[in-house]
């Protein structure tokens, strides 16, 4: 060959031709002068084979993108040429073509955590509650036994709700935690009360890898009369078996939570290690899952229940921590991104 011919150029004009066609003939024509077996295209790979080795290589490569490209778009076109035929009616309804696949519709994985978590309550005895995202400063702070000048305030970066001009009431926040719904549930009624209580909460923070505006809690609450921390410490312990396998070990730590006395965090032995050691569980062996605790006696006592005859525990963790885990994911605004490719994996 003489000259080796412009291919972007070649390309540029046979797809702007090509999104002119509009019906089969017009179609077939622009195949014949594009794809045909005397179209420049055809002719340059069939010259290939005369050109000198290291000229060939890429010649070829850019030669076959040529020719992808070309028929994926001429594919392409005739879907849609034969679409807009058919809309007009001009051509009859082919019954004989196979149906497209119908693509079902899946949980977000973290409704399917979090109906998995609660199926393990439920299963011991626990009911599920659920409380508004809105709530006022009572329920979230001061009857949790944390008034406004506390500090356990500054550790709930809140998002405040501004009420409407001339609407008066108690100050507004979206939730920083799901523990309200203990008060709401224990307002309500007398013990024996045992709950679980699924639900999003809210912390004006910047978000990076593992840090969500918005993410979700499971909070639960037994109260009764004679409940001790062995309860808790049973409960917590069945939790982690049943979530993250039979073999699965438990630690508890002292910790603070102004609505619990005696506080606690509770952590599995690293799975992924075995408690030896290892990136996911910061060399410590344990991976901490969630704040529990004693119900606090002024707690109960603000709700009406007397702390002289019942007792009880509550505990609550972050939801998008237990697959995070489970299946070592690495960013949490993956949840939240709605991207597919990520989501339907699950
Ligand atoms: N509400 C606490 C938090 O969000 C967790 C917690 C719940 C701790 C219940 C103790 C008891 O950090």
């Amino acid at each position: 060959m003489s000259q080796a011919p412009n291919l972007e150029e070649l390309q540029r004009q046979a797809l702007a031709e090509l999104a002119q066609a509009g019906d089969a003939a017009a179609l077939e024509t622009w195949r014949v002068r594009y794809l045909g077996k005397k179209s420049v295209l055809i002719q340059t790979l069939r010259a290939l084979g005369g050109l000198p080795p290291d000229e060939r290589r890429a010649a070829g490569a850019r030669a076959n993108q040529l020719k992808v490209a070309l028929e994926s778009g001429f594919a392409e076109r005739k879907r849609v040429v034969e679409t807009l035929a058919l809309a007009a009616g001009k051509e009859a309804l082919d019954i004989s073509l196979p149906g497209g696949p119908v693509l079902l519709g899946r949980l977000h994985p973290i409704t399917a955590v979090v109906r998995e978590i609660c199926g393990i309550f439920m299963r011991m005895g626990f009911e599920i509650a659920e409380g508004p995202d809105v709530e006022t400063d009572y329920y979230n702070f001061e009857a949790l036994n944390i008034p406004a000048d506390h500090p356990a305030r500054d550790s709930f970066s809140t998002f405040w709700v501004e009420r409407q001009a001339g609407s008066a009431g108690p100050p507004l926040l979206l939730r920083t935690h799901t523990s309200p719904v203990q008060i709401r549930v224990m307002e309500k009624r007398q013990p024996p009360v045992r709950v679980i209580a699924p639900g999003r909460v809210y912390r004006y923070e910047a978000t990076d890898a593992t840090h969500e505006s918005m993410f979700y809690q499971i909070e639960g609450l037994a109260v009764d009369r004679g409940i001790t921390m062995a309860d808790l410490k049973g409960t917590l312990a069945q939790f982690a078996r049943l979530f993250f396998g039979p073999e699965r070990k438990t630690r508890f730590r002292c910790d603070y939570f102004p609505f619990v006395e005696p506080g606690m965090e509770c952590a599995i032995d690293c799975f992924a290690c075995g408690g030896k050691g290892c990136r996911m569980c910061g060399n410590s062996g344990w991976l901490e899952i969630l704040g529990a605790g004693m119900v606090h006696p002024e707690v109960l006592r603000r709700v009406g229940i007397d702390p002289d005859v019942y007792t009880g525990f509550a505990f609550g963790m972050g939801v998008e921590r237990m697959p995070i885990l489970k299946y070592g994911i690495d960013d949490i605004r993956l949840f939240y991104s709605n991207d597919l490719r990520f989501l339907r994996q699950f």
